[in-house]
């Protein structure tokens, strides 16, 4: 299996998220974007740790592919503290290789989405990179070149390893069905 696989084997489950997100009708003021953040903030800030002992091992520079930080930011500027709830979202924490791969290939892989995110809430709510939109600007410019480095290594290990791919990709469906239960809560 490639990464065209992958790419078409999560495309149904990613345009189930966008309609179920329905982010641009859903989040269309001030109030709402906060509740997003923070419901996108309680979900990351854990399975970003939860990757950790994993993605760290791996040649991707993880240490500067977090984002929850930016989600910090973010809320702060805004005022707003983080979520603390004890109805906490299902996070997967990866085992193996594979299963990180997986994940971090959902999570790279919103970032290209956010930068039309960015685009859209900074013309509808008014802020910008450096003011409560830090998460969604994410990598800005260089966005397109870290999702091509990421994109190397999954092929080297798909290429190196092609008995991982189903776990690869059982990971990212998971971690798609995750985000959606996480964002389209109440
Ligand atoms: C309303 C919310 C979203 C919108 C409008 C959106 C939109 C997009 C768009 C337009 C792309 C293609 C960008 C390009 O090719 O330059 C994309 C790619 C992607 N998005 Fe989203 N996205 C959203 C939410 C998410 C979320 C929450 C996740 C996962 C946490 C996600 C995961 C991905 C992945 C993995 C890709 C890369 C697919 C590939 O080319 O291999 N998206 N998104």
């Amino acid at each position: 299996m490639s990464i065209a696989k992958l790419r078409s084997e999560t495309a149904a489950i990613h345009s189930k998220l966008e309609k179920s997100l329905n982010l641009f009708q859903k989040v269309d003021n001030l109030e709402s974007y906060k509740a997003h953040l923070r419901h996108y903030h309680h979900w990351l800030s854990p399975l970003e740790k939860s990757l950790n002992a994993i993605a760290s091992t791996l040649p991707i520079g993880w240490k500067n592919r977090q984002r929850s930080a930016l989600l910090e930011k973010d809320l702060s500027f805004l005022s707003v503290l983080p979520l603390v709830t004890t109805k906490n979202f299902k996070i997967q924490t990866p085992h193996t290789v594979p299963q990180c791969l997986g994940v971090l290939y959902t999570l790279e892989g919103s970032t290209l989405g956010g930068q039309f995110i960015y685009k859209h809430f900074s013309e509808k709510l008014n802020l910008n990179k450096d003011k409560g939109l830090t998460f969604y600007y994410g990598r800005g410019l260089v966005t397109g070149k870290l999702w091509k480095e990421f994109l190397q290594v999954l092929d080297h290990h798909i290429k190196d390893h092609p008995a991982d791919t189903e776990e690869i990709c059982h990971a990212a469906r998971l971690t798609f069905e995750d985000v959606e239960t996480a964002l389209c809560a109440k």
